[in-house]
């Protein structure tokens, strides 16, 4: 991935070699037992094949190409997405990385003589200034091949690495193969390379599938070189998280958590207050400023943008959303709004797409708005649903304020006016109008437009039958209660 706060630029020598990248992307994810392919798991909002390709396009190829199989529409249509350059290609039936890079490698120009960076789909992490580093040792070298290594916590599920006595590396064995000897080697194969073209052509030519799984190794060209007296040489990178591959929903979930840890120190040190970290998840396309304050809980997520001195939380979900300086948000859920500056929404507000709520404006307890723009210090305090309305400055809408925006075919707006006054429980049937400094009684159904300055009911006046409940509620409490209260007499 790149580190959207402390990406550095690629020094500018390095591009003007040619450089192709091959991203791994046909594997099924069977160990993540889902339906999505493993690289369309998300983490911070960007699915796994998102980071990589992000990564490899930072390195600025000439050629980048990825190969897809399983799901491979969904996969073709992210790729398209988040690298509209690259290449795609199809792997055949026959599985395993080695054919995966075999397809790839011949899918580049016949006339590219430059290196070769394969990265995997599943490794989100791995960053560009790590790969250059490698191409660095890698031209130094001149190995045909180069590999990443590293000593992990937990090295389980990984190719280990076999050197000889001279510490040369002589062959990958994946652990499904491996003896327990060889299982008790602590560094592995981080799959990803850099290498020469035609040399690792010609050895993936000679390889099998005849291992535990059934593939075409990748890591096999590493013993095949080695016998042909090809050095392979190996960069250990000792940050070991960089090279973690998600293979399944516990990997998931630990990198996401280093990934978030990360993300928050990244906002911290630019200034912003987060109180809990471990509950708060922020999406890396959320934009955050100086002084925002985040209380626990609070998940920011899509490019929701948030501008300084606003305070968010306890517990509120944000998604595409724009909070402008000083605004207040508790408790809230909220989807492509947009707060403007000193606006106070929540506690327990629900915030539609659509919904704008103007400068110090408030949005309380129980209300949902979507499709709706609240003028400056317009108010909606309590228990309300407005939908497709115009709410006009400075406008106060009763407790229960209900726009009955759709009549079971259409929806139709409401046009409130400025310094209005609706009395509780008033319900607005749309399409209608309420006039500038017009009020409502409370309990109004308004169908009709109501005139600048008027007070609109339309409520019967009350009337009340005497002795009702006693002579039609016979022997119940309330009837009994009503007597009581009345001496005990009737
Ligand atoms: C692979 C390496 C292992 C290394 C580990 C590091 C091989 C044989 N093993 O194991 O040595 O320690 O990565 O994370 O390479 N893919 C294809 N086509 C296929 C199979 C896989 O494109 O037929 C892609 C997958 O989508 C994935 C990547 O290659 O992005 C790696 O495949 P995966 O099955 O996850 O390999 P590992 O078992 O993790
Ligand atoms: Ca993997």
């Amino acid at each position: 991935m790149v580190w959207g706060m402390t990406n550095v630029r690629l020094n500018s020598g390095m591009a003007l070699e040619a450089l192709a990248v091959v991203v791994l992307a046909a594997g099924q994810g069977t160990r993540m037992k889902s339906a999505t392919p493993k690289v369309l798991h998300h983490l911070s909002g960007v699915p796994l094949i998102g980071h990589v390709l992000a990564t490899a396009l930072a390195l600025e190829p000439s050629h980048l190409v990825v190969v897809v199989r399983h799901a491979r529409d969904a996969v073709a249509e992210a790729i398209h997405r988040f690298a509209p350059s690259a290449t795609i290609v199809d792997q055949d039936e026959i599985p395993g990385t080695g054919r995966a890079l075999e397809q790839a490698l011949h899918a580049l120009p016949a006339s590219f003589s430059g290196d070769v960076v394969v990265v995997s789909g599943d490794v989100p992490l791995l960053d560009s200034d790590t790969i250059q580093a490698v191409v660095g040792h890698h031209r130094e070298q001149g190995h045909a091949m180069t590999l990443m290594t590293t000593v992990p916590a937990n090295p389980t599920g990984y190719g280990r690495v076999l050197r000889n006595d001279d510490g040369g590396i002589v062959r990958i064995v994946e652990e499904s193969d491996a003896t327990d000897h060889e299982r008790r080697i602590v560094e592995v194969n981080a799959g990803s390379y850099v290498l020469d073209r035609s040399a690792v052509q010609s050895a993936l030519e000679t390889l099998t599938a005849t291992n535990a799984q059934g593939e075409k190794y990748l890591t096999d060209v590493v013993a095949a070189l080695a016998d042909i007296g090809t050095a392979v040489g190996g960069v250990r990178v000792e940050d070991s998280w960089l090279l973690e591959g998600i293979n399944d929903r516990v990997q998931l979930g630990d990198v996401q958590a280093r990934l978030t840890r990360m993300t928050v120190r990244g906002w911290q040190l630019m200034g912003v207050t987060i109180h809990d970290p471990s509950s708060c998840v922020i999406d890396l396309g959320v934009e955050l400023a100086e002084d925002v304050e985040i209380l626990h809980g609070v998940q920011l997520h899509g490019s929701t943008r948030i501008e300084s001195h606003a305070v968010i939380g306890p517990d509120t979900t944000l998604r595409d959303t724009i909070v402008e300086s000083h605004a207040r948000v508790v408790r809230t859920h909220a989807e492509s709004a947009h707060i403007h500056e000193g606006a106070h929404v929540g506690p327990f507000s629900y915030l539609r797409p659509g919904a704008n709520v103007g400068e110090g404006a408030k949005v309380g307890a129980f209300v949902e708005i979507k499709n709706s723009t609240l003028n400056r210090g317009a108010k909606v305090p309590h228990l309300s649903y407005i939908g497709d309305a115009d709410i006009g400055e400075g406008t106060n809408l009763g407790a229960g304020a209900i726009t009955a925006n759709y009549d079971g075919a259409t929806k139709h707006r409401t046009t409130i006016g400025a310094h209005v006054r609706t009395g509780s429980h008033s319900v607005f049937v749309a399409p209608v109008e309420l006039g500038d400094g017009s009020y409502t009684a409370a309990g109004s159904v308004i169908r009709k437009s109501v005139p600048p300055g008027a007070l609109a009911l339309s409520v019967g006046s009350q009337r009340n039958l005497e002795g009702w409940v006693e002579q039609n509620r016979e022997g119940s409490p309330s009837a009994t209660a009503a007597r009581e209260a009345k001496g005990g007499t009737q």
